[in-house]
């Protein structure tokens, strides 16, 4: 299959290229589009023949449900058969914006969607783009992020090009996404308010609105544990209880290893055995140079940093880099999304040096 790059106006979408578009997604295709947060792979939510192939594009277990995206408060309502006062509260303040939330799903959702499971994610993007199609579209649009399973979000058209050319219809270029990270992702479906998924907006915000918010146990910031909790495989059957939890995902093809304390030492140790290195540099600026490395320097605030780390670790993935070494950002909670995302994308995960 051909895929079509079209170049749309990022604030003011024209309205020929958000039609087309849309004719594509009412027939049953698939086109990637920006969000704010990072590019989505969208299909009519409503249309479980599109919806199976959004799984079949992206390499993705069945048992992973969809984020289903709306232009209306209404719209979402409608996707579900409880609004709860926190889920209307939520809305209000943070929608459009990079909340989801997660809630009983109504008939009219496919299984297929939810991953078999008796909730639905909804979320009302604040992109101009998105806003728009969904729009010209007339229905809602489930939009997982526009990458292969596994592998890194895409934050550019080309990255949705590079991951998903030739097994879906249109992109829809827009520029970069400016958050750079996913959407925080809220479960209302049961009796305590859990945030399943951290994302762009911190769980301080969202606790303004709703105080009773609880962190899901494996967000816990002074745990110990060095890799993420796995609920699910790629083989497993059962509905995804937490998202993003398989053990591999957000990951570049390259080694990656996050050091809270020793990066200099360990890419000099790198470098020694004859290894092609990328180093995400923080918080310092000691000068090495060595033609086999590639140094970038992360911001040092956390809404910086978040907005180009995706972008960063694709451009050493296209220099061909075999390892990253990651200095990590401290366990604080406005880095939680960020260190969320690392944990999960890196094969080695160093806190603290060892004693002695
Ligand atoms: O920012 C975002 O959220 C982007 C843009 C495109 O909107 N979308 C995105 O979708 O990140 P995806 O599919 O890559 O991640 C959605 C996460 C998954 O980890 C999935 O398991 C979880 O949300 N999820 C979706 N529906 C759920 C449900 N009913 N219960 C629990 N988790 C759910
Ligand atoms: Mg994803």
């Amino acid at each position: 299959m051909n895929t079509e790059i079209l170049l749309v106006h990022p604030h003011s979408p024209q309205h020929s290229i958000v039609e087309h578009a849309a004719a594509i997604l009412r027939r049953g295709g698939l086109v990637a589009f920006p969000t704010e947060t990072v590019y989505g792979l969208g299909a009519n939510a409503l249309d479980p023949a599109a919806v199976q192939r959004i799984f079949i594009a992206k390499g993705r277990p069945s048992n992973n449900p969809l984020i289903v995206h709306v232009a209306t408060i209404q719209a979402a309502r409608e996707l579900t058969t409880a609004w709860p006062d926190a889920a209307q509260s939520l809305a209000k303040h943070f929608w459009p914006g990079p909340l989801t939330i997660i809630l009983p799903k109504a008939e009219s959702v496919p299984d297929l969607v939810t991953g078999g499971g008796p909730t639905v994610a909804v979320r009302i993007p604040n992109h101009p783009v998105a806003l728009a199609l969904l729009t010209a579209a007339e229905c809602p649009i489930a939009a997982p992020s526009a990458n292969r399973s596994t592998e890194l979000s895409s934050t550019k058209a080309e990255h949705v090009l590079n991951s998903l050319g030739g097994r879906i219809e249109m992109i829809l270029d827009g520029g970069p996404t400016l958050g750079g990270l996913e959407s925080s992702v809220v479960d209302l479906s049961g009796s305590v308010p859990t945030l399943l998924r951290p994302g762009l907006i911190s769980p301080h915000d969202l606790r303004q609105v709703l105080p009773e918010l609880q962190l899901a146990s494996h967000l816990h910031l002074n745990d110990e544990a060095g890799s993420p909790v796995s609920t699910g495989t790629e083989q497993s059957t059962e509905p995804f209880l937490s998202p993003g939890l398989m053990s591999k995902h957000y990951s570049p093809r390259a080694i990656l290893e996050s050091r809270a304390a020793d990066g200099y030492c360990r890419v000099q140790e790198l470098l020694s055995d004859g290894a092609a290195i990328g180093w995400l540099r923080w918080g310092h600026q000691t000068a090495l140079r060595h033609p086999r490395l590639k140094v970038m320097d992360m911001p040092i605030a956390s809404i910086e940093y978040g907005s180009c780390l995706y972008a960063k670790l694709h451009d050493l993935d296209r220099a061909n880099v075999t390892h990253i070494v990651l200095d990590l950002p401290p366990a604080e909670e406005h880095w939680l999304a960020i260190r969320d995302r690392l944990r999960r994308a890196s094969s080695v995960w160093i806190e603290a040096l060892p004693k002695g």
